[in-house]
């Protein structure tokens, strides 16, 4: 008489190789370790795709450069513009002009202009710059941008020169 490998105990009823694994309940586990790989693999390029899109520039071509009237910055006066969605600071000096980025070259937080101190000042890490924007103290590691302008006309055109 053959005997029952399920058998686990003398005298008691055979159980069937379905209950306890065999070849059905391995396919169906293959079959579920697949479709899990499949979700997974569904979910990583779900949530990776738009991930690594992120990373690359938004930016097209070139921004679109600032137009500010020279009538509204006489010498001796300064005025704030944006330009590739920072903001930036006009000087019309007795010396020329000189547009100056006001991002942070730290971490970009948007540094402010003090002028009875004649300096820019950071307010997420008192980083702080000189009137020219060269950094003098606090952790940026370098000055604030000089921006290119040219004029035309009546015209000052920051960026996209
Ligand atoms: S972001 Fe300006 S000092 Fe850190």
């Amino acid at each position: 008489m053959e005997e029952n490998k399920n058998t686990a105990k003398e005298g008691a009823a055979p159980v069937p190789e379905e209950h306890h694994g065999g070849k059905f309940m391995a396919g169906r586990r293959a079959f579920l370790g697949a479709f899990a790989g499949c979700v997974g693999a569904l979910g990583a390029g779900l949530v990776g795709v738009p991930l690594l899109a992120s990373f690359t520039p938004v930016q097209r071509g070139k921004p679109e450069p600032a137009i500010m009237n020279l009538g509204d910055i006489p010498v001796g006066s300064s005025e704030q513009g944006v330009y590739a969605g920072y903001s930036f600071i006009v000087f019309n000096r007795k010396s020329g002009i000189e547009c100056i980025s006001l991002k942070c070259t730290h971490l970009g937080c948007t540094v402010k202009w003090e002028p009875a101190k004649k300096i820019f000042k950071c307010p997420c890490h008192d980083g702080w710059y000189d009137e020219h924007g060269i950094n003098k103290g606090g952790p940026p590691p370098a000055p604030l941008e000089k921006l290119d302008y040219k004029i035309a006309g009546d015209k000052l055109i920051v960026g996209g020169a």
